[in-house]
């Protein structure tokens, strides 16, 4: 889910934007409870790209804020539901309070099973592929015989996605049709589902649609039927 649109859903309002942030976090709830209910075993949130931080210093710091509390409210939920928590991203750009309570939640829920639920905060396509890069060309250094003889699957490794399957369905609202630096590798083969509906406004049935949506398209990864 590229959640995209509080702002406008807030000004629609005549409120501030970070009001529309503060009713995504209920589509969130609304998304992973229907996500559980329909099976979907990964569910992944583009919840802030790297550049974000750019916005203004206010509106960093109140999402980062609603981030930490709304991951601590989430705790039972997680627990009763069998919900994995992870975070992934640039995590070394979040304080260090964020971080911890990060970590505690990724222990709290690490044996949980039926839905794993993945936060992607401080994280763009192009950082996790670079970064990815940079950590295969130091552990091959000196054995460049070996590197070349790599494949892909390889490279998937050194992603902060290692372990997770690449994304069957992207779903984008708010009307915007672009991918905004999210998984840029992974999504090599992803399907995509475009709406106008703002994220505050996306829900139980509109998450279901998509599905459906889902369900009729036809995968052929390059090949004939
Ligand atoms: C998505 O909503 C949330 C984040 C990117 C953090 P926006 O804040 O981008 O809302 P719009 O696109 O300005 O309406
Ligand atoms: C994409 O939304 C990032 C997230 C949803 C976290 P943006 O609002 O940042 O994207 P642009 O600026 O419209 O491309
Ligand atoms: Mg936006």
């Amino acid at each position: 889910m590229i959640m995209d649109g509080n702002g406008r859903w807030a000004r629609e309002r005549g409120k501030e934007r970070v009001y529309g942030h503060f009713e995504g976090v209920e589509s969130v709830r609304a998304c992973t409870e229907t996500a559980v209910e329909a099976g979907v075993e990964y569910l992944s949130l583009f919840a802030f790209s790297e550049e974000n931080w750019g916005r203004p210093e206010a509106e960093v710091t109140t999402l980062m804020e609603l981030m930490a509390s709304s991951m601590i409210n989430e705790r039972d939920t997680f627990m009763a539901n069998g919900i994995r928590f992870r975070v992934l991203g640039n995590l070394s750009r979040l304080s260090e309070k964020l971080r911890a309570a990060i970590d505690e939640m990724e222990k709290a829920t690490s044996g949980n099973t039926r839905l794993t639920l993945i936060i992607f905060l401080s994280y763009s396509g192009k950082w996790d592929i670079m970064q990815a890069a940079k950590r295969l060309a130091a552990d091959y250094a000196g054995r460049e015989d070996e590197m070349a003889g790599l494949d892909i699957s390889a490279f998937d490794k050194y992603l902060v996605t290692a372990g997770v399957p690449d994304p069957d369905l992207i779903v984008r609202t708010s009307g915007e049709q672009r991918i905004s630096n999210y998984l840029l590798w992974q999504s090599a083969y992803s399907e995509f589902y475009f709406t106008d509906i703002l994220w505050p406004d996306f829900r139980r049935d509109q998450f279901l649609a998509a599905i459906e949506a889902y369900a009729g398209r036809d995968r052929r990864y390059g090949k004939v039927k």
